[in-house]
């Protein structure tokens, strides 16, 4: 069991060695329909050139799309907890903060929303926003059905993350999968892709 988790710690080590001409994008994905567009959006930040992408998945987000459309690595809490063994072992939401230059919640949903808003970090990807370094981009992108997105909290909460330095990118109104037409569809994925695109250092930039 034990070379079975050094192993793991290695893997994960390796895979997240920072090539250093690379600008590190780390998708976080959760709960909602909205998650079905995932593969999409790792396979369109892949395009962009000198971008490298892993993936931090809820629970609840393995729900709404294949991790064989995705090709890069997917962190969920199981990673977190069988990493960690004894005191020289890697944390991983802490290595995960260390090796991203940007964050991007995409979708956000109204539960997680809601825990980030208040600080609860009860899974990997809210801990790796509650250990985030607030001089590194982190963007998010709600999704929720239009009754939700109604509720006088979700105001609240999104304001919240913006006055810690979150940038949002709204969503819009569109036929939702639920049948209802309204404000809460996560924004297209070409204005993601778009939004990030912002923020990588070109490397003839850099020097
Ligand atoms: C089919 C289905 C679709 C859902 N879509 C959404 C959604 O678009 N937005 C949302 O906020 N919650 C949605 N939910 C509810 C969340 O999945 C639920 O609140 C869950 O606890 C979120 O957990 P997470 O934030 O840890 O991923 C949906 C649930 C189901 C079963």
């Amino acid at each position: 069991v034990n070379i079975q988790m050094e192993n793991h710690a290695s893997c994960v080590k390796n895979d997240l060695q920072k090539s250093r001409a690379a600008f590190c994008v780390l998708v976080g994905v959760t709960g909602s329909v909205a998650a079905l567009k995932l593969p999409l959006l790792v396979s369109q930040l892949r395009q962009l050139p000198g971008v490298d992408v892993r993936v931090v998945t809820t629970e609840h987000a393995k729900h709404f799309y294949n991790p064989e459309d995705v090709s890069v690595k997917i962190y969920s809490d199981k990673d977190e907890w069988e990493l960690w063994i004894q005191r020289s072992d890697p944390v991983l939401h802490i290595e995960l903060r260390r090796w991203a230059d940007l964050l991007v919640i995409a979708p956000l949903d109204a539960n997680t929303l809601g825990k980030i808003a208040s600080g609860i970090c009860d899974n990997l990807l809210t801990c790796v926003v509650r250990a985030w370094d607030t001089s590194r981009p982190l963007l998010f992108c709600p999704a929720m059905n239009t009754a939700m997105w109604q509720h006088p909290i979700t105001a609240q909460q999104v304001s919240k993350l913006k006055e810690f330095g979150y940038l949002e990118i709204p969503c819009i109104s569109k036929k939702l999968v639920c049948g209802d037409e309204g404000k809460g569809a996560m924004a297209e994925v070409s204005t993601i892709v778009s939004a990030i695109k912002q923020y990588v250092q070109k490397p003839d930039e850099s020097s």
